[in-house]
């Protein structure tokens, strides 16, 4: 759908400009002056063609565009005004370095507040471990205000403005920011656009029959379109809460795409956008680097489709993206689309007429790959399917990671199973019931999440050390297999550290901490077992990472490594293409990155548990003899070629 570049929408656009350029010039100058001022004014006019043109596909029926692009101006500006002068400093290093977070230092670290160190508090006095891990970003779960009781892990929220009481206090955040920014270190939190809990102030007034906050989520008097929309709408909870609507009584059915205490908020509606911008404005302004945009695919709704993915939800982006920046240039939007493969480069901009969305995206595609590789022993798909993606535009990239809090849902489409001569609804079977242990000779101790019985899929929960078979491993006393697990947990690390984009250890991997095994008891409930790969942080086996022969060293000294030899590494610097190679072995992945300035790395990978060879051609074709000394165990290189142990990886440079 050609959504913008309606030649009226366009000359409009251009005809508002000088307005509104001194609109903002008159609002910013009773605060600034200057320099200062001139260089808010260009960020606007840079801006602008992002900020304009979406806001009139997406509201230009409802209401007039020029107007409310004047109001959010005025939002813009009060951020602009409260915006600490330490964080201006802040954006100035950013404007005249936009790469900063591209560069190969880059190390991501995702955990909950309260299972890594109790509170926020806690937090700061964890920095020293992170900054030994080589960590430079740190993303920390959902900490916002939520709803009591169930709350989805926090991601049903209450109030925006506010920490959750056991964490802390606004104040806290802001100290734990400064505290990041002073070590180079940047601060990612969780912001949940689609939906508030329904015990949110807006939601309440709704229910309470204010008309305008029920415009703010999407209710329906009976059940006539809530019935048309079904019928192209997956389910996401499909055991635990099957069907996107919830009846509220006196109300109506409330859109409710993930449990029934979520409410899916209207994004049609203009007073949306603008309270949701108010909000981002807020949240940077006490530090935060990176905003985390949750479940960013489900924004637009359109009768007929899944409601994923439409191209307004990659207008919204556009558009909040483009005022934020006015105000806040250093900050990044980091976009939570876990979708599937053709559709996950769009979130960075590479969309309709590649504009500028999120910075960032999660690489689930990479993610999955990978344990599909290892699961198979077998490269092929992932080569495939990785090679058939388009790559992520030069001022963006990727996060690339092995776990996270979600269960993992088996991305794997058709069409690139196919391209193997496989098919993808056998396999994505398989790789159910291989990740869950169901699956004969497997070393996983997964479960299986959500089976939907309609389409016959399920996802997977459990920690990379259960799926890795170190659990396993370890429940047996089995030191083979102890080490075969520890192999496989590295070499899926050694390729998102290495693949392009910000590698995220999740916490406790480098640990290879296990599953939480008392989580139904934790939780209080036995409903949602992602909480199985939600564990508390063991502190006591993060001792044991300076005990030579604990697996916990092993482990955390050979991602240590990998880190050291990353930032060493310009070629590893996100914004670069990643070109899948033949590596003449279906076991053996390979991938090779470039820069300018180093030259070529190479990067090889044996997914399989027997030792693999790769011939020398591919090495000297590409010139790349200098072995960069990461792993433990290393591969031997000779005249004949590469012998890869198994599992093993190699990192190769060019001398
Ligand atoms: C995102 C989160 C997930 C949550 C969902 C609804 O996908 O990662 O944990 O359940 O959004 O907010």
């Amino acid at each position: 759908m050609a959504l913008h570049s309606h030649p009226e929408r366009r000359e409009r656009a251009k005809r508002a400009r000088p307005e509104l350029l001194a609109a903002l010039r008159q609002r910013c100058s009773a605060t600034m002056g200057g320099v200062e001022l001139e260089a808010v004014i260009a960020r606007l006019q840079h801006n602008l063609y992002d900020i304009v043109e979406p806001l009139d596909v997406l509201y230009g029926e409802r209401t007039d565009v020029i107007a409310l692009v004047r109001r959010l101006l005025e939002v813009v500006a009060d951020g602009l005004a409260e915006r600490p002068e330490r964080l201006r400093v802040l954006d100035r290093r950013r404007e005249v370095d936009p790469v900063w977070f591209q560069r190969s230092r880059m190390i991501g670290y995702v955990a909950y507040t309260d299972r890594f160190a109790g509170d926020l508090a806690g937090v700061r006095k964890r920095l020293d471990y992170l900054a030994e891990l080589g960590v430079t970003y740190l993303h920390l779960m959902p900490l916002l205000q939520a709803r009591d009781g169930d709350n989805d892990g926090g991601y049903a929220v209450v109030d925006y403005r506010s920490v959750q009481r056991r964490l802390g206090t606004m104040a806290d955040l802001q100290a734990l920011a400064d505290d990041l920014h002073e070590r180079g270190m940047s601060l990612c939190i969780d912001l949940v656009l689609n939906h508030t809990a329904a015990e949110h102030p807006w939601a309440r007034a709704a229910a309470a029959g204010d008309p305008a906050l029920r415009d703010y989520y999407l209710v329906f008097d009976d059940r006539t379109e809530p019935d048309e929309y079904e019928r192209t709408l997956p389910y996401i909870f499909p055991q635990t809460a099957p069907g996107n609507f919830t009846n509220v009584s006196g109300l109506g059915w409330v859109w409710t795409t993930f449990n029934a205490f979520q409410w899916d908020l209207n994004w049609a509606n203009p007073d949306v956008f603008a309270a949701m911008l108010d909000t981002m404005l807020y949240l940077v302004n006490r530090g935060v680097d990176v905003l985390r945009l949750d479940a960013v695919p489900f924004m637009w709704k359109r009768r007929g489709t899944n409601c994923q993915n439409q191209p307004e939800a990659h207008l919204l982006l556009q558009a909040l993206r483009g005022l934020v920046r006015v105000a806040a240039p250093g900050v990044l939007f980091k976009a939570e689309a876990i979708v599937a493969p053709e559709q996950l480069v769009q979130y960075l901009g590479a969309h309709e007429r590649h504009r500028p969305q999120a910075d960032l995206a999660y690489h689930n595609q990479l993610m999955v790959m990978l344990w599909s590789a290892l699961a198979a022993r077998d490269v092929r798909l992932a080569s495939t399917a990785l090679a058939r993606m388009r790559p992520a535009p030069p001022g963006a990239g990727w996060v690339t990671y092995v776990r996270c809090h979600d269960d993992i849902g088996w991305a794997v489409s058709d069409a690139d199973a196919a391209a193997v001569g496989w098919n993808g609804h056998s396999h994505r079977r398989f790789l159910a019931d291989f990740y869950s242990g169901a699956h004969p000779g497997s070393f996983a101790r997964g479960v299986k999440f959500q089976a939907d019985e309609r389409t016959a899929d399920a996802r997977t929960s459990g920690m990379t050390a259960a799926l890795c078979g170190i659990s396993a491993a370890r429940q047996a006393s089995d030191v083979a297999a102890l080490e075969a697990g520890a192999r496989r947990l590295l070499l899926l690390y050694s390729i998102i550290y290495s693949f392009g984009g910000i590698p995220l250890v999740y916490m406790g991997d480098e640990l290879a901490l296990g599953n939480d095994d008392d989580w139904a008891a934790r939780v209080g409930s036995a409903q949602d077992n992602r909480w199985l790969h939600r564990p508390p942080m063991d502190w006591a086996a993060a001792d044991r990472r300076s005990t030579p022969g604990t697996l916990e060293h092993r482990v955390f000294t050979e991602l240590r490594r990998m880190g050291a030899a990353r930032r060493s590494l310009l070629a590893l610097r996100t914004g670069a293409p990643t070109w899948l190679k033949d590596t003449g072995n279906a076991h053996v992945l390979g991938y090779v990155r470039r820069h300018p300035r180093s030259g070529t790395f190479l990067a090889l990978a044996n997914f399989s548990d027997h030792s693999q060879h790769v011939s020398q051609e591919l090495i000297a074709r590409l010139g790349t003899h200098h072995l960069v000394p990461v792993a433990e165990t290393a591969a031997e290189v000779g005249e004949q070629g590469v012998a890869l142990p198994p599992w093993g990886y190699l990192w190769l440079t060019e001398p």
